[in-house]
């Protein structure tokens, strides 16, 4: 198996475990690390429906709390039938963690579509920016 079919299978595995009985939209997520460590994250709706988590950001918890670093590849899988990129909370999480060579991978109808950082945020705000 390569890389990407590997963590195509994981999201997919990630997917299914989604909690989304308010919207039905399941969402799973696969990311690798400086040390090609895999991350899983689904999304987690609530009955107070802001509260409910993004799979993206479930992924990144893991990542952290395993010690992981570093986002250098991220896929992204979902039940909805148009392809779907991270929504903009999200993209503001995975900046954090990336570089202009992390790749944003999102898997639709066994297609494979790749953005950059740069790609789905421009312009955006980030640690830099900060008074040290
Ligand atoms: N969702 C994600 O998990 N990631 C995204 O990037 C887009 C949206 C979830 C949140 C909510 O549980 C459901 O999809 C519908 O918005």
């Amino acid at each position: 198996m390569t890389t990407l079919q590997t963590l195509k299978s994981q999201a997919q595995k990630a997917m299914k475990k989604a909690y989304a009985p308010y919207s039905n939209f399941n969402v799973g997520v696969a990311l690798m690390d400086e040390n090609n460590n895999i991350h899983l994250g689904c999304n987690v709706e609530n009955s107070a429906y802001p509260e409910g988590v993004c799979a993206e950001a479930g992924a990144i918890s893991n990542m952290i709390l395993s010690g992981g670093k570093f986002i250098k590849k991220i896929l992204i899988v979902s039940s909805g039938k148009q392809m779907v990129t991270p929504c903009g909370g999200c993209r503001q999480k995975i900046k954090e963690f990336s570089d202009e060579n992390t790749q944003i991978l999102i898997d639709h109808n066994n297609e494979m579509t790749q953005f950059s950082m740069n790609d789905l945020l421009p312009h955006s705000f980030d640690k830099t920016h900060l008074p040290r």
